[in-house]
């Protein structure tokens, strides 16, 4: 499975020294598309401005290829405390299922797009740890069987 940064990096190999239309275009929509259904304008500005290429040609490629185009997700922020005492507390645990469930490293969006998993150094609240922030909502005492649940209610 490819995640969002994958494309990115596609686009900035495969656009070295183009300037103008190219078929690995095509190619990467298709990857993208596959990956995740559609593309979105994210994408489509960075070909645009690493290819060169005018605009219109890229959305009449995207039409011609009968490709969906999808809303931008904004990204929830899920900020693990891996500070001293949350660690005592296994906040690691946390960290790591976190990162397993959502197949994403630190400072990685989802694929999705979804969510982008960080490390917090100390909320200043260590007796209540371990402590996840996920966008405005604050988590204390998080156990690892809780991670996803607290990913079930914030898609
Ligand atoms: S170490 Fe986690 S809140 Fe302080």
């Amino acid at each position: 499975m490819k995640k969002r940064e994958d494309f990115y990096k596609d686009i900035d190999i495969f656009s070295r020294g183009a300037k103008g239309f190219s078929p690995f275009i095509i190619d990467i929509l298709r990857g993208i598309e596959r990956e995740f259904g559609g593309v979105d304008k994210d994408y489509l500005v960075y070909i645009k401005e690493k290819f060169q290429v005018e605009e219109k040609e890229i959305l009449d490629t995207v039409k011609m290829l009968n490709i969906k185009i999808m809303e931008i997700v904004e990204a929830k922020e899920i900020r693990v405390c891996l500070g001293i005492h949350c660690k005592a507390r296994g906040s690691q645990f946390v960290y790591e299922e976190f990162s397993k469930r959502l197949g994403v490293d630190e400072g990685e969006k989802t694929s999705d797009g979804k969510f982008l998993l960080n490390i917090q150094r100390c909320f200043a609240k260590c007796n209540e740890g371990p402590n996840v922030k996920v966008a405005d909502k604050f988590y204390s005492n998080v156990r690892v069987e809780d991670v996803k649940k607290i990913i079930d209610e914030n898609i």
